[in-house]
Order: structure tokens, then C-alpha cells, then sequence
């Protein structure tokens, strides 16, 4: 099966974590598995009591599976935008959106987010969560997504860092809370929140997003069993990939209230 991905397939594969070959099976591994990143409730929480405009617009940039997007559709008078590169993802929202009569205020659409930077449209928030710096440039990733936020309008943002005395074991480009702090007031916008995962939080949603994963392993490999090697070696890499966050990084959610300008 082929994947009309809106980005390159390895470009792509890099981002899910999976190796190219598995993301067309990737849908049934992670069918047990909506929220793909923060959980939606703490990012309700961080944008509760902002300053935001009657039926504000919220634009979520790699939206995965959209349960972001469903959960803030449910909670507050909003218009929502969900773009994802991987189509199985945004057709699953789609019909999420619909099964629970949100389709009228959530729309998603499967398209790469630099393409969707370029329309230059204005959000009163943008949503940038566990999704990494798509320029290779974490300045000029934050740069571009500004653009696409009004005066005054908030990005929330999360990402991980390394904790004191660790040093980097590979996966991701990481540097220490004060440099990422550093990176994210490089424009002079006022972080106004900020929300820190405890280990144990950590530990916990790691835990379940495995056994979540494994269920939909085993469902995917009771119809192709020949597809094992493959399979175990992605659950493999991702139990280990949860052991040195566990160990090695924190987590942080953030709402940084745009400048003016
Ligand atoms: C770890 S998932 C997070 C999904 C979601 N933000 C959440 O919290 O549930 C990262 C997502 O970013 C998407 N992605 C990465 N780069 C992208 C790009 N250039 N354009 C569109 N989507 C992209 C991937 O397809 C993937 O669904």
C-alpha cells in the first residue's frame, strides 16, 4: 500500500518515529491511540483565562490524529484548523469531527505546514506540539509560525529538554531548559505559562501509550504475521526511546503571547 504523504515518505517516518517501511500499517498499530503528544486536557487548562476574541480561531500545525482539536472544539467557542502531512490521520479526524457533530467548527486538511505558513493567514492561537522544528532551525521554525499569529495572539508550544548532568543519547537535538527558554523568547514575546511534566506524569502516559501500541501491534500482526521482525523492532525501539525520556529529559507546554509586532 502506498502513503500520499504531504511531505517525503522519509521525512515523514523521521517524524512518526517508524521506519518508512511501517507507515502504511502505522494507522492499525496506533488505532488504541488518539493523543499523539500533550494530553488535550492541559492544553485546555494552559489557555484557559487568555485574553481571546469571541469564537477565536485556533490553527494546530501537526495535528496527528486531532484530539487536540476535538477536545478544545468541545470546551470552548472556537473555529478550529488542523493540518497533518500523513492522510490516514487527518481522514480519521474528519470523521471524528463528524461523529461528534464538530465538523461545522473543526475542519482538518492533510498538507505540509510550510505550505500552509505560506498562506499567511492570521490565528488568534497556534498549536505547535511534539512536532519539532521543521526548518532544521528552531528559530526559524518559531519565525515562520509567528508569522501566522496575530498581534497579541498565542502560540502554545511544547518540547522537551535535557535534564541537568544528562547528556545527549541520541533521537533529538536537544539542549538544556535555560537554552530552550533562550530559543523560545528569542523574538521578545512574553511567555506567559509554562507547564512541566513530572517524571512520574511521564513515566505514566509512557506506560499507556505502550500498551496502547502493542495492542494495536498484535491486532496488525494476527492478519500479517509475517510482518514481526518489523513490528517488534518498532516496539523495541520505542520502549526505548520512552526509557531515556524517562531518564534523561523534561517535558514543558508553553503559552507565549505574541508581541505587536
Ligand atoms: C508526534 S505527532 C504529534 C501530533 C499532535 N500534535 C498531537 O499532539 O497529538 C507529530 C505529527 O507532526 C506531523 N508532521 C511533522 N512534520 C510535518 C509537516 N512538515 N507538515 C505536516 N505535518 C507534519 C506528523 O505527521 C505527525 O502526525
Amino acid at each position: 500500500m502506498k502513503v500520499n504523504a504531504a511531505i517525503p515518505i522519509d521525512v515523514l517516518a523521521h517524524y512518526l518515529e517508524a521506519p518508512a517501511e511501517l507507515l502504511p500499517d502505522l494507522p492499525i498499530i496506533l488505532s488504541y491511540l488518539d493523543e499523539l503528544g500533550p494530553s488535550p486536557k492541559d492544553v485546555y487548562d494552559l489557555m484557559t483565562g487568555l485574553d481571546l476574541p469571541q469564537r477565536f480561531k485556533i490553527l494546530d500545525l501537526g495535528c496527528g490524529k486531532g484530539a487536540i482539536d476535538i477536545f478544545l472544539a468541545q470546551q470552548f467557542n472556537c473555529s478550529i484548523r488542523g493540518i497533518d502531512a500523513f492522510p490516514p490521520f487527518i481522514n480519521y479526524a474528519i470523521k471524528k469531527a463528524k461523529d461528534f457533530k464538530l465538523d461545522q467548527v473543526c475542519e482538518f486538511e492533510c498538507n505540509d505546514i510550510k505550505k500552509e505558513l505560506k498562506k499567511n493567514s492570521q490565528y488568534d492561537v497556534v498549536i505547535f506540539v511534539s512536532v519539532g522544528d521543521i526548518y532544521g532551525d528552531y528559530i526559524e521554525t518559531l519565525g515562520e509560525i509567528r508569522k501566522v499569529i496575530k498581534p497579541q495572539g498565542y502560540l502554545i508550544i511544547e518540547d522537551g529538554f535535557l535534564k541537568e548532568n544528562k547528556i545527549n543519547r541520541g533521537f533529538h537535538e536537544y539542549g538544556c531548559y535555560s537554552q530552550l527558554i533562550d530559543l523560545l523568547s528569542h523574538f521578545q514575546d512574553n511567555i506567559m505559562k509554562e507547564r512541566l511534566s513530572s517524571t512520574e506524569e511521564i513515566i505514566n502516559q509512557n506506560k499507556r501509550n505502550n500498551a496502547a501500541l502493542e495492542k494495536g501491534a498484535n491486532e496488525l500482526l494476527k492478519r500479517y504475521p509475517e510482518k514481526d521482525g518489523l513490528v517488534n523492532r518498532y516496539l523495541e525501539a520505542q520502549k526505548k526511546e520512552s526509557e531515556i525520556i524517562e531518564q534523561d529529559l523534561g517535558i514543558g507546554l508553553w503559552v507565549i503571547q505574541k508581541g505587536l509586532n
